[in-house]
């Protein structure tokens, strides 16, 4: 694609029409409030001085996450010789990297719907993704920032939560025998936002914007889902600058991991500026060194263990 095509720019919030909203809105409605025991997880397991009693504990509380975790932990991935259900054992083994991961996705799955498929929407798919942006952020991240690791991971976990509620609504649409708008005239090698637009009127960042809101996340977290893609269509006086970092980082990991793994419908590439507020130049290959691509490998064959 070269720069003449870019000239398509997606909505905002301010620009989805009070009819969108409304349906938006109904979908939201039904999803459940973030549950207490699943935020004081993701706390825990981002602080390295975690008391690990106590966080067994607060586990033990959701049975749902139990034996989430237990499934992983048994999983060929690990090998491990005899099946365990050994909750201790298990977060040992896992760590709390994976530990948050797995948290996420059981929440994710209970509040809109992943691991389901439905036609093109594979959340599966979806949730792979999510996970590789979530280990590419590594790279913008200095060895000892356990802080900054921990928050880029869980920003790449849900930066594209908003496109499970999009897919939620397109099954209540067929339960409902509504059928959908159609992408129109628009070829089948659009942008995704642009097909999105098309379809619902709003595209997956908005709806990613408005559940953050509903959880009661932070500003921070508000911000990237909204703008993680922005840099690739507007210039920094679109972004809200207090968390242009991490948006440029996220941005850039969806890019990256878009490039090695899904060849479909890449955005265009952000301006100069963006690289450089990351503390790289562009192109995106400078960025993708061995250890990278063979980090993102393996938590591909993780990933595809778990599915
Ligand atoms: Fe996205
Ligand atoms: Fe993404």
């Amino acid at each position: 694609m070269d720069d003449s095509e870019h000239t398509w720019t997606p909505i905002r919030y301010d620009e989805v029409s009070p009819e969108t909203k409304v349906v938006i809105n109904s979908v939201i409605d039904r999803v459940p409030d973030l549950p207490l025991s699943v935020n004081r997880i993701i706390e825990m397991t981002s602080d390295e001085d975690t008391n690990f009693k106590e966080l067994v504990e607060v586990i033990s509380s959701d049975p749902a996450i139990v034996s989430n975790i237990l499934k992983v932990v048994n999983s060929s991935y690990y090998g491990l010789k005899k099946k365990t259900d050994n909750l201790h054992l298990a977060i040992v083994l896992l760590g709390f990297k994976e530990i948050k991961t797995v948290v996420m996705r059981s929440f994710v799955t209970r509040a809109v719907g992943a691991g389901k498929q439905y036609k093109d929407y594979d959340t599966r798919e979806l949730w792979q993704h999510s996970y590789l942006v979530s280990v590419c952020t590594d790279k913008f991240c200095g060895e000892d920032d356990q802080q900054k690791r921990g928050v880029l991971l869980t920003l790449g976990l849900l930066h594209d939560i908003g496109k499970f509620a999009l897919y939620n609504i397109a099954i209540q649409m067929k339960k409902r025998g509504i059928k959908p708008m159609g992408i129109g005239d628009l070829s089948e090698s659009a942008l995704i936002l642009e097909k999105e637009e098309k379809l619902f009127g709003v595209n997956h960042t908005i709806v990613g914007g408005m559940l953050a809101r509903k959880w009661n996340l932070s500003e921070r977290f508000i911000s990237v889902l909204e703008c993680h893609h922005h840099p690739s269509f507007f210039d920094r006086s679109e972004i809200p600058s207090e968390f242009e970092k991490e948006i440029s980082e996220i941005c850039i990991s969806d890019l990256i991991v878009n490039k090695l793994f899904y060849q479909n419908n890449s955005l265009p590439l952000p301006q100069d500026h963006f690289f450089e507020t990351v503390g790289f130049h562009p192109p995106l290959e400078s960025i993708i060194d061995q250890k990278l691509e063979e980090k993102l490998n393996k938590a591909k064959d993780f990933m595809s263990e778990l599915s």
